[in-house]
Parts: C-alpha cells; structure tokens; sequence
C-alpha cells in the first residue's frame, strides 16, 4: 500500500522534533481522523535555516512531515511557499489515494507557518 520511500521516511524520520527557537509555527489538523501536525521553522536573511515537526498521526502524516522538511530547508520562504501537495506526494513516489486527502498536510502546515512569520514579520517582503 506504502511506497518503499514512505516507509523509509516513516521509520527514520528527518528533522523531527520542535524546534525550541523557532520563529513561527503552523498547526494543520485533520478533523476526520483526528491527525494533528505542527510543523516548526527557524529564518534567516529569508531562508528557512531550520526546520522541525511534531505529528500525531498516521505512517503516511509522519513521512510527509518528514519529506516536507527535505525539500524545504534551505529554501528562500518564497520558493518554500511553492512547495504544493503534489511536490511532497511526488516526492515519497507517491501516496495511496485514500491517503491523499487525509494525510497530505505537510505543505499546508509549511504555508501556515511562513503565514504565521509572515505576520509576525510585516517587513519581510516574499
Ligand atoms: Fe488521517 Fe493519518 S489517518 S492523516
């Protein structure tokens, strides 16, 4: 059902944990599932430097969580606020389709907190 990369990703997950000096976070949830992912980042000159997350949920939440810190870390916030649910799915070769919809937060998660520094920061133009 799992691709060999969520897998990968689900049993050795990338960047996981808060960050304890992040600038911003982003809380996504799920409220059919009940699925919760706050995904955490730290800026600098307009590049995400850091990045972490804590998820409560299923194998497929935890990989996307995982995956959406690889290809975001190091990218300008504008590039990061790019980054689509496609790209994280396309890039754990794909999810099942009922998984989809329910666990592909992980770039919402990533706009809300760009979103949420975006606010906490007014000068920064993206
Ligand atoms: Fe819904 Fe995992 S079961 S996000």
């Amino acid at each position: 059902m799992y691709s060999k990369k969520v897998i990968e990703h689900f049993q050795n997950p990338r960047n996981a944990g808060a960050l304890e000096d992040a600038d911003a976070v982003g809380e996504v949830g799920n409220p059919v599932c009940g699925d919760v992912m706050n995904i955490y980042i730290k800026v600098e000159d307009g590049i995400i430097a850091d990045i972490g997350w804590k998820t409560m949920g299923c194998a497929a939440a935890i990989a996307t969580s995982s995956m959406i810190t690889e290809l975001a870390k190091g990218r300008t916030l504008k590039e990061a606020l790019k980054i689509t649910r496609k790209d994280v799915a396309d890039a754990l070769d794909g999810l099942p389709p009922i998984k989809m919809h329910c666990s592909n937060l992980a770039a919402d998660g990533l706009h809300a907190a760009i979103d949420e520094y975006l606010k906490e920061h007014p000068d920064v133009e993206v």
